[in-house]
């Protein structure tokens, strides 16, 4: 069988990139975490003064869009594919609550969407690819091989991301982080443009009290059942 286009969509800290990085190892895939490319632009905004009393200067911006190059490469030590922006490594500077907590206002911007579902589905081009976020089943590849709606409770994500978060230099308290998912939860199934929904022909996955290693070997499971069927 051909290589597939994997979907994978929920809400905040659903597991959706665990899940992904964990099921393009086991079948050869390029991972991508679409969430990563909304986070580098909104560390770009920030780090160049374009946010004033808490509001997005879009037409700041907007006009920067292009001149941005936004790729990820895969780190052969932790296996991982991360994000670049303009040649810089920032993996782990866009998962900071600032920028956590000003994501989604520049999510919800349609020149911002436009720019990043492009470059997704250029990089979906040659299949083989797992790729997670909100949009993925719904927009960005509506024609997926599969699709998987991840969820979990709003408690069960939290903890999770708050646990990861100690795990960094810039950890928060579970409050903050709770309050952060609560609010992002809102404006992603609330925007306008592309908010998060489970698309039509989307398998539920309830992952909230299974292991990442759990979740895996459940999709592989429909995945297995799916290359039968083909
Ligand atoms: O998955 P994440 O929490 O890293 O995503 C960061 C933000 O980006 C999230 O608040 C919603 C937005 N996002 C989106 O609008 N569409 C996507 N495909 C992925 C993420």
């Amino acid at each position: 069988m051909d290589k597939l286009i994997i979907a994978i969509d929920g809400f905040s800290s659903t597991g959706k990139s665990t899940l992904a990085k964990l099921l393009a190892k086991e079948l050869g895939y390029i991972h991508i975490d679409s969430g990563a490319m909304y986070r580098a632009i909104t560390l770009y905004a920030i780090e160049n003064g374009m946010f004033s009393d808490g509001k997005i200067i879009e037409s700041e911006l907007v006009p920067q869009l292009h001149f941005m190059d936004i790729h990820f490469e895969l780190n052969t030590k932790n296996g991982k594919n991360e994000i670049f922006l303009n040649g810089e490594n920032v993996e782990e500077k866009i998962r900071q609550m600032e920028v956590s907590s000003k994501v989604s206002l520049i999510a919800k911007i349609a020149e911002v969407r436009n720019y990043a579902v492009d470059l997704q589905r250029k990089m979906g081009e040659k299949k083989g690819i797992v790729m997670d976020g909100r949009d993925i089943g719904t927009t960005v590849f509506p024609n997926a091989d599969l699709k998987i709606y991840l969820s979990a409770s709003a408690e069960e994500r939290a903890m999770r991301r708050y646990e990861e978060l100690l795990k960094t230099e810039h950890p928060a308290t579970y409050d903050e982080v709770f309050k952060n998912i609560s609010e992002r939860d809102l404006i992603d199934s609330t925007r306008e443009i592309s908010p998060l929904r489970k698309a039509d022909d989307a398998l539920i996955v309830e992952n909230g009290n299974l292991s990442p290693q759990q979740t895996l070997q459940k999709v592989m499971k429909i995945i297995k059942e799916l290359k039968n069927l083909n």
